[in-house]
């Protein structure tokens, strides 16, 4: 253990803080607000919040759990299922959790990812009485070095009381060197963020942190969960060929070149489908601007396709993880991590000009996306990034398939049930029918474009029929509204959207 400290702790006034995670668990008072570490699965604070879990059987205990994102090693359902949290932010992706959050057994505030930390450095939430973060090391100057993901780390560590810090020395501690620490300062104070490049360097390699506040420091050995991700269909690839068949013409209209413009892709299947796409395709010197990089991103750059990636988060496969790891000095070159606040931040976005691509659940026939809540009430994961990204890109994309639950549901109806990014943010929308390009278009360009090149064939005549209808009625953004959530309703009592079944 001695080695292990100096190597891992090589900050000399730290050696003697080191504590069991059971010991930095009993400090946790009922009432508290908690800032770990993680997101996507990548880099959470993982001991800790295991051990007061345990703790929660014994006693009962609610905290406020702020992240970065959604937590791995089961721990958001281990949560959820203890009944130990009473306000969960900004982000969830664990179906236990959500079906407590449902339930109403817990409060989930759903936010956009790059406004946690203003929230917090306005003091508008409830302060933070521990920060608990996973590190490769504390290095020389008592700075904390994250693992694979920064998340709302920097914020968490620099506001709240105290800090207990998780080494996992699972974690490569090549690691060390890959991430680019920024604080943005208060608003109406602050500089512009000079980042004016996806590979620039503007802050520092590791989070600075009075030392005072470190109080607890726990040894781990677990690596980071899997990540989820289903490998591309055949419905996904047909996607990301409509995609990049869009992006073609985007090149040949002059309004892009081979190299594109920095990619965001969110996180889910399609996405990933979509970037494994551009590897066959003529486009070079790719960069990647992006929150989460999944298996795709380092499949593009074996391939040679990307030049430089930045991320807040890697969030891999097994198989992924075990190469990554075993190269992490080679993809080091092409690396920077990031806060989500920088990773997600307007000013970057506009300045550098992404193309954003994201998922919905539902899109509506004028543009308006719901990614969020089913039937527009209850929650899947959250809005995460992607208003982040789609609000701020030059190009905000969204993928859908057409039908979802067999085909009785179609992801485009007369009107979304909940919007999380309005017809004003959407410019394309892609299914495996086709991709709808929205731009300059008015509403009802935008209707017919859409029902004709992106909705299941199965209910184009029954959107055209609710179109046509709406049309009559007038107006500039046309509806029938006693119908524009009869779709819905007639899901919930019939449990399809079919009007005319015998269509199918
Ligand atoms: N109505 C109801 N359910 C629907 C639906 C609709 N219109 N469309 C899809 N679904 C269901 C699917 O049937 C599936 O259900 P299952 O889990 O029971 O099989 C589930 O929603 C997920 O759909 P899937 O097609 O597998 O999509 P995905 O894994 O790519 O996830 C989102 C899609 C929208 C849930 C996901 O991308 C998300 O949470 N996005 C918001 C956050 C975000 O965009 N972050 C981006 C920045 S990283």
């Amino acid at each position: 253990m001695e080695n292990n400290t100096m190597k891992y702790i090589r900050d000399p006034r730290l050696t003697d803080r080191v504590v069991t995670a059971k010991d930095a668990a009993s400090w946790i008072k009922d009432g508290m607000t908690l800032g770990l570490s993680g997101f996507t699965r990548a880099g959470d604070a993982k001991a800790v919040p295991t051990a007061l879990i345990e703790r929660t059987k014994k006693e009962s205990l609610k905290v406020n759990v702020y992240t970065g994102a959604s937590l791995g090693s089961d721990i958001d359902k281990l949560m959820a299922e203890a009944g130990m949290i009473h306000k969960r932010m900004p982000f969830q992706a664990d179906p236990t959790m959500r079906k407590k959050i449902n339930q109403g057994e817990m409060l989930f505030v759903d936010q956009h990812l790059s406004h946690m930390a203003e929230a917090i450095r306005a003091d508008v939430l409830c302060p933070i009485d521990f920060a608990i973060v996973e590190a490769v090391a504390i290095d020389e100057n008592g700075m904390i070095i994250p693992t694979t993901s920064v998340g709302n780390s920097s914020i968490f560590v620099e506001k709240s009381k105290h800090v207990i810090v998780e080494i996992n020395t699972a974690q490569p501690i090549e690691l060390e060197g890959l991430h680019d620490i920024y604080e943005t300062g208060m608003q109406g104070k602050r500089d512009p963020i000079l980042l004016k490049n996806v590979q620039d360097r503007i802050g520092t390699i590791g989070i600075p942190v009075d030392s005072e506040k470190i109080i607890g420091i726990v040894f781990t050995h677990q690596l980071d969960s899997a990540s989820t991700i289903v490998q591309p269909d055949e419905e996904t690839q047909i996607m990301a060929n409509h995609l990049i068949d869009f992006l073609k013409r985007e090149v040949k209209a002059g309004r892009l070149t081979n190299q594109l413009a920095p990619l965001q892709s969110g996180i889910g299947s399609v996405a990933n489908a979509v970037l494994h796409g551009l590897i066959d395709s003529e486009f070079t010197d790719l960069e990647v601007y992006s929150e989460v990089l999944q298996d795709a991103v380092f499949d593009l750059i074996d391939a040679g396709k990307v030049r430089f990636a930045s991320c807040c988060s890697i969030t891999l496969s097994d198989e992924k993880m075990k190469h990554v790891y075993a190269n992490l000095e080679k993809y080091k070159e092409r690396l920077i991590l990031r806060p989500q606040e920088i990773s997600n931040h307007p000013e970057i976005i506009r300045r550098l000009g992404l193309i954003s691509i994201n998922t919905a659940l539902e899109v509506d026939i004028y543009g308006n996306v719901n990614s969020t809540h089913v039937r527009g009430t209850h929650m899947m994961n959250g809005i995460g990034g992607s208003g982040d990204f789609a609000r701020n890109a030059r190009l905000a994309i969204f993928v859908t398939k057409s039908i979802a639950k067999n085909g009785d549901i179609s992801s485009i109806v007369p009107f979304v049930s909940h919007v999380d990014h309005t017809e004003h943010d959407v410019d394309v929308i892609v299914t495996e029918q086709g991709y709808a390009d929205l731009r300059g278009l008015a509403p009802i360009e935008r209707a017919p474009l859409i029902i004709q090149n992106c909705v299941h064939p199965s209910y184009r005549e029954q959107l055209l029929e609710y179109f046509e209808e709406a049309r009559h009625k007038g107006g500039q953004t046309p509806h029938v509204l006693e119908k524009a959530f009869s779709w819905h309703i007639n899901y919930e009592k019939n449990g399809t959207m079919r009007q005319h079944v015998n269509q199918i």
